[in-house]
């Protein structure tokens, strides 16, 4: 079956982790009315479910399986795994560590492909991932690419643990943070990197808000 629906408008939304694009792509979302897709989230649940079933992460056929298998449900912002929710539990660092080695998995990226795409629905979508704009939805007029420093990203990092009552270290945010871009950057298959015609946008020194508007702006300027 051909997943391939162009006519439907697609904003992609890309960066490395705690760049803000989370946020950002609901929000953008919400203001359009469109869709959103969290593709870090199947990630995170072919992580989870592989570490519940005792898979190991470098399986590569058993884990691919898990991806094609996922009895994944998404409730307005809450995410369930067959009858469990597992809104939080995909959230923990570790389980971040483990999609991050799944995805450099070719057959669990080809697994997760036709998902993907199957968020593709009228009136559109805004999708946030690392290869939203150069492999998923490669033909998406509205491209972004967000990023901000190490020390940035590991610092909203710090405060979203740290207000949620967990205990964190900084240093090693940044250096988990480092080890992860790296790896996703690294990677043979679908690395993180800007679509030749995305827009890059520095979150360093900017609010959500503002990153927003910019998002939309680009898309007023080529999106319709
Ligand atoms: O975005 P989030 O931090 O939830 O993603 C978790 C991991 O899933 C990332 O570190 C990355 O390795 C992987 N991922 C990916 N491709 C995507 C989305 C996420 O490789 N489109």
């Amino acid at each position: 079956m051909t997943l391939s629906t162009p006519s439907i408008p697609v904003i992609t939304l890309d960066g490395p982790s705690a760049s803000g694009k989370g946020t950002v792509a609901e929000r953008v979302a919400a203001a359009l009315g469109f869709h959103f897709l969290d593709s870090g989230a199947l990630y995170r649940l072919t992580a989870l479910s592989a570490m519940k079933q005792g898979v190991a992460l470098d399986d590569e056929a058993r884990v691919a399986q898990l991806a094609a298998e996922l009895p994944a449900t998404f409730h307005d912002s809450a995410v369930w795994l067959a009858d469990e929710d597992v809104t939080d539990a995909i959230r923990a660092e570790a389980v971040g560590e483990g999609a991050s080695k799944v995805a450099a998995l070719p057959a669990v990226r080809a697994a997760l492909l036709d998902r993907q795409r199957a968020y593709r629905q009228a009136p559109g979508l805004v999708a946030d991932g690392r290869d939203m704009g150069t492999v998923v939805f490669a033909d998406a007029t509205t491209k972004v690419f967000l990023t901000a420093s190490a020390e940035a990203r590991a610092g909203r990092r710090y405060k979203q643990l740290i207000g949620k009552g967990n205990s964190a270290s900084l240093p090693a945010l940044v250096a988990d943070m480092q080890a992860r871009d790296a790896r996703d950057t690294a990677r043979a298959v679908a690395p993180l990197k800007p679509a030749p015609d995305a827009l890059l946008l520095d979150t360093t020194h900017m609010d959500i808000e503002s990153a927003v508007q910019a998002v939309l702006a680009q898309y007023a300027l080529l999106g319709t």
